[in-house]
């Protein structure tokens, strides 16, 4: 399996914008993970899709979108036009869940879903055919800076039994010790927001997550 780091820029320097993805892209980042709160889905508000189409113009690297939003099917569009290559998206959100992937395939874009801790990985058993990845969240989504659970373990290992080929991400608490744990249990796709930008050297960070993560 490939391993891939995706920089989180919810804690990047949102005054420099520009300036944190070059780090990203400089880095080696595989993908850039963007993170979308609605203040509904989650107690929180981020960026929306104006945001992602400017830095989609100053960056080549792949754009992962994290859409912890209560409906994302009405904004599928919005985000695909905005630069969106992989579109994440919850089991627990409002919209129907088969027909928000649909769209997002109909519109060329990669489709993934997303569970939160305490959702049982079963609930994406269902739509893997369709998936490009699957999203097993490793902190509670909303807040960037929380504390790695190890509990959620035991979903991606199952996930990685029946699943041997497919991309499966982590998100929440990744730093260069954490990412041992989540690759050993079988994730290949590493969010990471403060490991990387809090970081001295976020380049370095990058490429010490990837050697960590094998
Ligand atoms: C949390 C977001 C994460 C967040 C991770 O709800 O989905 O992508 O940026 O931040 P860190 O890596 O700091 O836990
Ligand atoms: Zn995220």
């Amino acid at each position: 399996m490939d391993i891939k780091i995706s920089p989180s820029m919810l804690a990047s320097d949102y005054a420099n914008l520009q300036t944190e993805l070059e780090k990203c892209e400089k880095g080696g980042a595989d993908l850039i993970h963007l993170d979308v709160m609605d203040g509904h889905f989650v107690p929180n508000i981020s960026i929306g899709a104006p945001v992602i189409a400017a830095m989609k113009k100053v960056c080549k690297v792949p754009f992962d979108v994290h859409l912890m939003i209560s409906d994302p099917l009405f904004y599928i569009e919005d985000f695909v036009k905005a630069g969106a290559d992989i579109i994440t998206f919850h089991t627990e959100c409002d919209s129907d869940i088969n027909a928000t992937i649909d769209k997002i395939i109909s519109l060329g874009c990669k489709a993934a879903l997303a569970v939160k801790p305490n959702t049982p990985i079963e609930d994406v058993f269902p739509y893997l055919d369709k998936l490009s990845m699957v999203l097993v969240m490793t902190v509670e989504p909303g807040f960037g800076g929380q504390s790695f659970m190890e509990s959620t373990m035991p979903k991606i290992k199952l996930l990685r039994e029946k699943c041997p080929n497919l991309d499966i991400q982590v998100d929440g608490g990744i730093n260069t010790d954490t990412v041992k744990i989540a690759g050993r249990a079988g994730a290949n796709v590493f969010v990471a927001g403060s490991a990387v930008f809090k970081s001295d050297n976020p380049a370095q960070t990058i490429q010490m997550l990837k050697e960590n993560a094998r």
